[in-house]
């Protein structure tokens, strides 16, 4: 079991766009960030739609999917997903999501679920360990969530999916990192024509 974060990203290192609101889930000019994923098999399948493209991008998604067995996200990302995901989201696992807003635990058709923590990012990633037996713990976003967990030095493995865009401004993933230094070590890098897929571990 490790603890992995997989982010889609723009060529300048936005993760999403400005204005990120409930009612604006990617921000303002998000789309290029996204684009790679809709038409994918793999991810068709968990919204409950048919079709799709089988090729090595579905693979990694499915990969993902297969090796996940618990996801933490932030309070921003599920609520501007919440609508979306509906009634069978695509986690399909146990969902620990920050926040300072209490709120009952969800339990939602095909596995998922959707805990409230409001005591902090070691106990969020304690239960979500507690949760993912002998798969993984994948810190899913957005960007403050990720940063937290990437100061503490409590990520084991980053993959990056970088689009063929720049945004130019939007909500930034490699920021508010304080002095920290991180050495990584290249695991693999899969190139298509939608996206660079790159994946590290962190030399701890
Ligand atoms: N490109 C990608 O792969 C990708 C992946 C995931 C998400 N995203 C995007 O990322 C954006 C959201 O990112 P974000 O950085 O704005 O927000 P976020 O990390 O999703 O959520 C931040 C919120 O979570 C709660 N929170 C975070 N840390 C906490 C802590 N330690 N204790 C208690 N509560 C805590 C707070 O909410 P409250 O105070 O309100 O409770 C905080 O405002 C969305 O646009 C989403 O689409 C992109």
């Amino acid at each position: 079991m490790i603890v992995t974060a997989d982010m889609s990203i723009s060529l300048d290192g936005y993760i999403a766009g400005t204005n990120v609101a409930i009612d604006n889930p990617g921000g303002d000019g998000a789309e290029p960030i996204f684009d790679w994923i809709h038409n994918l098999a793999s991810w068709r399948q968990r919204q409950g739609m048919t079709g799709g493209e089988e090729n090595r991008d579905s693979e990694l998604m499915r990969e993902w999917f297969d090796a996940t067995g618990a996801v933490v996200m932030g309070r921003m990302m599920y609520d501007t997903g919440e609508d979306f995901w509906g009634d069978n989201p695509p986690f399909r696992a146990p969902v620990f999501v920050l926040t300072h807003r209490p709120r009952p635990t969800l339990v939602k058709e095909g596995g998922t679920t959707f805990t409230f923590v409001t005591d902090g990012i070691h106990s969020a990633l304690d239960q979500a360990k507690a949760a993912a037996g002998d798969r993984n713990v994948d810190i899913a976003g957005g960007a403050s969530t990720v940063q937290q967990y990437l100061r503490e030095g409590l990520i084991d493995e980053l993959q990056l999916h970088v689009v063929p865009a720049i945004l130019g401004e939007g909500l930034r993933l490699f920021e508010d990192l304080g002095t920290g230094r991180w050495t990584l070590e290249p695991v693999r890098v899969v190139d298509t024509p939608l996206a660079t897929h790159l994946k590290y571990r962190f030399v701890k």
